[in-house]
């Protein structure tokens, strides 16, 4: 038996999971073209994108150049970036912030109003952060997102989740291409098939792995987890990036504080007033966020402190209203004026810097599978990604992908699809003991943020990978008893991306970027350009990581290269 009433199908040219800026940036690329579906497992402004504060970083104003921008993002990366996708992405930002301006996108000006104000950023040698006062991100996805809603080709599907993707070889045939997904939808609660030749993960990231993230709920790494267990290969992923600042408090759920603080004059202090930054480096708060959330934890650790501060307040209170409008209102409803006193900051889980290994174009290990923004590893941020090249990242590849989509299209849709099964959930009943789940969800991000942090061990790595397998294990056995829900489907896709990050980080036998383990302290030159690339192959419970790196960076062993 399968769902009890007719299971809903849908067939479309390419169907996109996720409705940030990766998602929409593909769909408005490809709508003229292509029937598209897009989903979102929420309401579909639910991702990171739209609460990305910062900016959109590009070489548009004057004294910068591209070979600036592009030493900068190699700093920040500690060398580990693929050249050619720092390239790309750098040379491309120009046209893409011209285009968000066409969009509409309502960029700060300058006071008159002859350009786009830049603010500046840690790592960056200029000023070249386009940004719409403290609250970009939201201002690109509902401007796409108000394009996406106004185009006939483009179909919106929210608050549904993908479940697993559909593929060629899980039905048995030899060669092996993209044919959809089993999506969840949580309202109905009923499973749905979506048949599309094209399929493109824009899932974001995995933040929520951690107990504290200035992450959306939305961050469960599903997109990688899902590519995994279809066959894709996952590159450095234990590269996860640590904002140094979100707000200490526990009514803020780690609330960015922006690095365009900082930017614009910000200082970190101890709680007796003193700055401590240029002991750690000579950029002092503007160093690559690496080095300054490790400063902190280790200031926080020295002193027993629970927080350090950030203090903006010796610049005037109309500079700092008129460029933070949003952050200082939110501090505001907590009870802290920045134009008059330091903030109390933390920490916390920012940035997915790794993902589903891609080429150029976004293609992925499968035939018709592309994995755009957050959720990919194209190469470009190496082992830490400079502040304000996220956004920029997922515009680029939304555009290279596109092209590469349309470019084979005729081949995709002479492909013969295999009937596709129907979801079977007649052996497995709705779970009695929910607690399970929440149980699991704490347990996993706490281990997390205590072994798998800013600083790591070997001992703490293998306690942590004890933890995810007994948790796969319990996990992978639930999944096979009870129905699925939205928790369920996100614990595994969670418990998957932990472990991930965990074999990674074991397998780096070093300190680099955001990667440092005190066994291991120091840089080591012979893996500068060595990625660590893992691959799946058949385990117990799931697909269980074989280590395939080195390969170097710039060589060719890509997909379909
Ligand atoms: P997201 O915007 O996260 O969108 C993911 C989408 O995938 C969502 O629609 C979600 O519902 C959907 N989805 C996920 N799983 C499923 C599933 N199973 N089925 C269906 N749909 C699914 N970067 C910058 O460059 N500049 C900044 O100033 C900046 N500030 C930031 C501030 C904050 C607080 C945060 C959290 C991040 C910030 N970043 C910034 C990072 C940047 O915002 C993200 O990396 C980027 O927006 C990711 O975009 P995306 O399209 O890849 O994913
Ligand atoms: C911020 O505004 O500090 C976030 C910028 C980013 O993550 O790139």
């Amino acid at each position: 038996m399968t769902n009890s009433q007719a299971q809903q199908q849908h067939a479309f040219d390419a169907m996109i999971l996720g409705s940030g800026a990766a998602g929409l940036g593909l769909a408005l690329r490809l709508a003229d073209h292509a029937q598209v579906a897009v989903l979102s497992k929420g309401p579909l402004a639910d991702g990171s994108t739209f609460w990305a504060q910062g900016g959109i970083a590009a070489v548009i104003g004057p004294g910068d150049a591209l070979e600036a921008h592009i030493n900068d993002t190699f700093d920040a990366g500690a060398g580990l970036n693929r050249p050619e996708a720092v390239r790309l992405v750098v040379e491309q930002a120009p046209a893409c912030i011209d285009w968000l301006v066409e969009l509409g996108v309502p960029f700060s000006r300058t006071q008159d109003d002859s350009a786009l104000h830049l603010t500046r950023e840690g790592g960056h040698s200029h000023r070249r952060i386009a940004h719409a006062d403290d609250a970009t991100g939201r201002a690109i996805e509902e401007t796409l997102l108000r394009h996406a809603r106004a185009h006939p080709n483009i179909h919106l599907f929210d608050h549904r989740i993908a479940i697993d993707l559909i593929t060629a070889r899980k039905l048995g045939q030899a060669s092996d291409r993209a044919l959809g997904a089993y999506v969840l939808d949580s309202r109905s609660g009923r499973v749905e098939i979506f048949h599309a030749p094209v399929v493109a993960l824009a899932t974001g990231g995995a933040g929520k792995a951690y107990l504290y993230t200035s992450n959306p709920d939305t961050a469960s790494g599903d997109g990688i987890a899902m590519a995994w267990r279809a066959g894709c290969r996952v590159a450095d992923m234990e590269f996860m990036q640590f904002h140094p600042t979100c707000l200490y408090d526990p009514r803020a759920k780690s609330f960015l504080i922006s690095e365009a603080v900082r930017g614009e004059g910000g200082h970190l202090l101890l709680p007796d007033g003193t700055r401590f930054m240029h002991d750690f480096d000579p950029r002092g708060e503007l160093a690559p966020r690496d080095i300054v959330a490790r400063a902190i934890d280790h200031e926080m650790k020295r002193l027993g402190l629970d927080c350090v501060y950030l203090d903006i307040s010796h610049r005037p209170a109309e500079f700092i209203n008129e460029h933070f409008p949003n952050i200082q209102r939110r501090c505001l409803e907590f009870g802290y004026d920045m134009t008059r006193e330091p903030l109390p900051v933390v920490p916390a889980a920012h940035y997915t810097c790794g993902g589903v290994l891609t080429d150029l174009a976004g293609r992925t290990d499968i035939e018709g599978l592309y994995a755009i923004g957050e959720v990919a590893s194209t190469g470009l941020h190496g082992a830490n990604r400079l502040a304000s090249n996220s956004l920029l990242e997922c515009l680029v590849f939304a555009q290279s992908a596109a092209t590469d989509i349309l470019t084979r299209r005729p081949q995709a849709a002479a492909a013969t699809a295999p009937t596709i099964p129907p979801w079977d959930d007649s052996r497995v009943t709705d779970s009695d003991e929910e607690v399970i789940v929440s149980h699991n969800w704490d347990e996993l991000r706490r281990f997390m943020w205590d072994y798998v942090g800013i600083v790591r061990t070997n001992k703490r790595l293998q306690r942590a990978l004890h933890r995810a397998d007994l948790l796969l294990g319990e996990i992978d056995e639930y999944y096979s008893n009870f129905r699925v829900t939205p928790h369920l489907i996100e614990l595994r896709n969670l418990a998957v991306v932990a472990k991930l990050i965990i074999v990674s980080a074991q397998a780096r036998h070093e300190s680099r970027g955001l990667h440092y383990n005190q066994d291991y302290p120091t840089a080591d030159p012979a893996l500068a350009q060595v990625d660590t690339v893992l691959a799946p192959q058949p385990g117990r419970h799931g697909p269980e990581p074989r280590i395939c790196s080195p390969i170097a960076s710039s060589a060719g062993d890509l997909p379909h290269a």
